[in-house]
C-alpha cells in the first residue's frame, strides 16, 4: 500500500538552502513542491512595475487594492522538469530572483493583507496533501498541523556566501558586502514583523546546515520523512 500522504513544512532564514533541499525532497518522494517565497517575490515584482513599491517607499493602500488583480501560479518546465513562477500568465521565475526584488520583498511581505491573501492561496495548494512547501511561516501559520516540520538555520555569513555565489553564477554583478547586508536586513524585518514573524514552530525539527554538504542535508531530510511516515497510521 502506498504511504499516507502528508504535508511537509520547511521554514528558515533567507538563503539557508531550504528551497534546494525542499525541491530535492519533493522530487525524491514524488510530492508537489511550492516555494512560498516566490509568491511574495511575484507580488513585489508586480508592485515595483506599477510604481507601488520603490527602494524608498511602499504604497500599502494601493498594493492592497491591487491584490485581486494579482494571479500567481506555478508551471513545470517540460524540458528541465523545474517549477517556474507565473505572474498573471507571464513566466517571472528569473526576474523575481534579482537583488532589486530581494531588496523590496520584505516590506511587501510584512503587509497583513498580502499575507492573508497568499496564506489562503498556499493553503489551497495543500488541500490534497502530498506537498512540500518552504517559507517563513509554513509550520506556524499556513499549515500548523503539518505532519513534518523542519526549521533550517545557518549563520548569516554562510548564507550570504552561498547567495553571492548563486547570483554570480547567474551573471549578476553584486558585491558580497551588498548580499550580506541584504541577508541581515531581511532577517531583521522577517523576524520582527507583526504578522507571522519568522520563528521556529515548537514542534519543528531544527537543521543547522553550516557544516553540512547538500547530500548530507538531503539524507537527513529523507531519514526524518521515513521516520515520520512510518509513525503515521
Ligand atoms: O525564501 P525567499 O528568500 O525567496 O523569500 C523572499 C521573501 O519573502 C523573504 O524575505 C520573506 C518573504 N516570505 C515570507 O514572508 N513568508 C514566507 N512564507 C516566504 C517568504
Amino acid at each position: 500500500m502506498a504511504d499516507k500522504k502528508i504535508i511537509i513544512a520547511i521554514d528558515g532564514f533567507s538563503s539557508s538552502g531550504k528551497s534546494s533541499m525542499a525541491k530535492q525532497l519533493a522530487k525524491t518522494i514524488g510530492y508537489a513542491y511550492i516555494d512560498s517565497g516566490a509568491m511574495y517575490r511575484a507580488v513585489t515584482l508586480y508592485a515595483m512595475r506599477k510604481g507601488i513599491s520603490t527602494p524608498e517607499f511602499l504604497d500599502e493602500e494601493r498594493l492592497v487594492a491591487e491584490l485581486p488583480n494579482i494571479e500567481i501560479g506555478f508551471k513545470v518546465d517540460e524540458h528541465t522538469g523545474r517549477s517556474r513562477t507565473m505572474l498573471n500568465g507571464e513566466d517571472v521565475e528569473d526576474i523575481i530572483r534579482t537583488i532589486e526584488v530581494s531588496n523590496q520583498v520584505s516590506p511587501v511581505s510584512a503587509v497583513a493583507e498580502v499575507r492573508r491573501d497568499l496564506v489562503r492561496k498556499q493553503q489551497a495548494f495543500g488541500l490534497g496533501k502530498g506537498i512540500v512547501m518552504d517559507g517563513r511561516d509554513i509550520g506556524t501559520t499556513v499549515f500548523p498541523t503539518a505532519e513534518m516540520k523542519v526549521f533550517v538555520d545557518a549563520s548569516p555569513e554562510v548564507r550570504a556566501k552561498r547567495r553571492h555565489i548563486e547570483l554570480a553564477e547567474k551573471g549578476q554583478d553584486v558585491s558580497y558586502a551588498e548580499v550580506y547586508k541584504n541577508v541581515c536586513e531581511r532577517d531583521r524585518i522577517d523576524s520582527t514583523r507583526k504578522e507571522s514573524p519568522l520563528r521556529k514552530a515548537d514542534d519543528a525539527y531544527v537543521l543547522n546546515n553550516d557544516e553540512m554538504s547538500i547530500e548530507e542535508q538531503n539524507e537527513w531530510l529523507i531519514e526524518l520523512y521515513n521516520k515520520i511516515v512510518s509513525l503515521q497510521k
